[in-house]
C-alpha cells in the first residue's frame, strides 16, 4: 500500500499539469514559463522568440510551425544576393547587424552573423555600455567587447562602438553619486577617453571600431533635453566634453551622436539639427548622426529621405544604427510582405542620400531580437526568422540597394 500510495501521489500531482491546455492567444511556452504547454484544440502553440510562445488558431492561414523551420502559409525570402554584397556595389562602406554576447555561443546564429557576404559590420548591442565597462568608478573590463571586437577581426568586419554616454544602464555609482559639475565632467571624460581609447584603431585594414555612438538619446521626443544624470548636473555641456575625450582617444573613429525618433522631420530632429550645427559652430568633434531607426510595419515616416538629407547638409555623414521594423503579433502573410517593402523603403531612402553610408539592423533573427521584450505583443521585426530562415523583408533589403 505504502508503494502504491506513492506511486499515485505524483502521478496526481501531473495529471493537472498534462491535461491544462492555454486557450487560443495564450501563452504556451517561452524562458521562464511555467504554465501549461499545451494549446486548446484547433490551435497549435507557435514560437513567437525565446520568452514567448502562443497558441495560434488553427486553419487562418496565420500560423508557422514551431521548431522545424518556418514553415506554414508564411513567405520566405529567396534572394541570394549578400546584404553587404548589394550595400557596396551601391557605394555604403557597410551592411551591419548588432549582436550580443550571451548569442555568441549559438553556432548555428554566429555562422550566419560571420556571413560577410550578408554583414561587413557588427555592432556590440550590450557590451560596451556604461554597466558593463566601468561597473565601478574607475575599474573597467572589457571582456564582453572584446569578445565581439575579436569576433569582428576574425570575420574581417566593421565594428561600431556604442556607446559612451547614454541616460539608460548606468550603474548605480554614476546616477546616485551626487556629483558636482566638475567632478561628473571629469567622471565623463575619464570614461570615454578610456573606453574610445582601449578599442583605438590598430594598423590593419579594419581598425574596430570604425565609428562611435558617443553620445546616445540625448532628447526627449518633444525635442527638449532629456533629463539625466548627465544633463541635470553639467547641462549640455556633457556633449561636448564626451566627444572631445573621445576624439582625443582616437583620432581616426568617426564620432557620432545616436537617437531614436529622428527618422522623419519634426521637432526631434530639429533638435538634433541645432544641436549639431552649435558643435560645429564650437570647434567640437563630430561626424555623424545615427538614426536609429525601430519602426512599425506600415509607418515608414515619408519624410526619411528628406530628413537624412537634411542631415548630411550640416557637413556630417550619417548611418541608419538599429534598424528593425516590428509588427503586432501574430505575424501574417500580408505583415511579412508590407515589412518587406518598408525594408526595402528604408534601405533606398539610405542609397538615395550619398552622406548615409551603411545600415545596421538591431540584429538579424526575431531568435535574439529585443523588440517583445520591450514592446508587449509586438515582434517579428528581424529580417531572418527565429529559426534563421530569411522573411521576405531580407529581399526588401537588396530591392532597396538595388533600386
Ligand atoms: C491544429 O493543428 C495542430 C498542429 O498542426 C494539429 O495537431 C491539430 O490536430 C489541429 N487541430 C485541428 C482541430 O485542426
Ligand atoms: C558645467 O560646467 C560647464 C563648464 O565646465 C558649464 O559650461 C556649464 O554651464 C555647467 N553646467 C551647469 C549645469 O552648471
Amino acid at each position: 500500500m505504502a508503494r502504491l500510495t506513492l506511486a499515485v501521489a505524483p502521478l496526481l500531482a501531473i495529471i493537472p499539469l498534462a491535461t491544462a491546455q492555454s486557450p487560443v492567444w495564450g501563452q504556451c511556452g517561452g524562458i521562464g514559463w511555467t504554465g501549461p504547454t499545451t494549446c486548446v484544440a484547433g490551435s497549435t502553440c507557435t514560437v513567437s522568440n525565446p520568452y514567448y510562445s502562443q497558441c495560434l488558431p488553427n486553419g487562418t492561414g496565420t500560423t508557422t510551425t514551431s521548431g522545424t523551420g518556418t514553415g506554414g502559409a508564411l513567405p520566405t525570402g529567396t534572394s541570394t544576393a549578400g546584404l553587404s554584397v548589394v550595400a557596396l556595389a551601391a557605394g555604403k562602406k557597410y551592411f551591419g547587424s548588432a549582436t550580443d554576447n550571451p548569442e555568441l555561443t549559438d553556432t548555428a546564429y554566429v555562422a550566419e552573423l560571420s556571413n560577410t557576404k550578408d554583414f561587413n559590420q557588427i555592432t556590440p548591442g550590450n557590451s560596451m555600455k556604461w554597466d558593463a565597462t566601468e561597473p565601478s568608478r574607475g575599474t573597467f573590463t572589457f571582456s564582453g567587447g572584446d569578445a565581439v571586437v575579436a569576433l569582428a577581426k576574425k570575420n574581417g568586419q566593421l565594428v561600431r562602438g556604442h556607446n559612451c554616454v547614454w541616460h539608460n544602464q548606468l550603474p548605480s555609482w554614476v546616477t546616485s553619486g551626487n556629483f558636482d559639475n566638475a567632478t561628473l565632467t571629469s567622471i565623463v571624460q575619464t570614461h570615454c577617453s578610456t573606453v574610445v581609447g582601449h578599442y583605438k584603431g590598430q594598423i590593419c585594414k579594419y581598425s574596430p571600431p570604425h565609428s562611435w555612438d558617443v553620445i546616445n538619446e540625448p532628447f526627449n521626443d518633444d525635442g527638449t533635453w532629456r533629463s539625466d544624470v548627465f544633463y541635470n548636473t553639467m547641462g549640455s555641456s556633457y556633449v561636448a566634453v564626451a566627444l572631445r575625450a573621445a576624439r582625443a582617444a582616437d583620432p581616426a573613429a568617426k564620432l557620432y551622436i545616436n537617437d531614436y525618433n529622428i527618422e522623419g522631420t519634426g521637432a526631434k530632429s530639429t533638435a538634433m539639427v541645432n544641436l549639431v550645427k552649435s558643435l560645429k559652430a564650437s570647434g567640437v568633434p563630430i561626424d555623424g548622426i545615427g538614426v536609429q531607426a525601430h519602426l512599425i510595419v506600415g509607418q515608414v515616416p515619408s519624410t526619411l529621405q528628406a530628413n537624412l538629407e537634411q542631415f548630411t547638409a550640416l557637413g556630417v555623414e550619417v548611418a541608419i544604427t538599429e534598424l528593425d521594423i516590428r509588427m503586432t503579433l501574430p505575424e501574417t502573410a500580408a505583415l511579412r510582405q508590407q515589412q518587406k517593402q518598408d525594408y526595402q523603403s528604408v534601405i533606398a531612402a539610405c542609397k538615395a542620400v550619398a552622406g548615409c553610408v551603411g545600415v545596421t539592423i538591431w540584429d538579424y533573427t526575431d531568435k535574439y531580437s529585443w523588440v517583445p521584450g520591450t514592446f508587449s505583443g509586438q515582434g517579428a521585426a528581424c529580417p531572418w526568422d527565429a529559426n534563421l530562415v530569411k522573411k521576405p523583408a531580407y529581399d526588401g533589403i537588396v530591392a532597396g540597394w538595388q533600386s
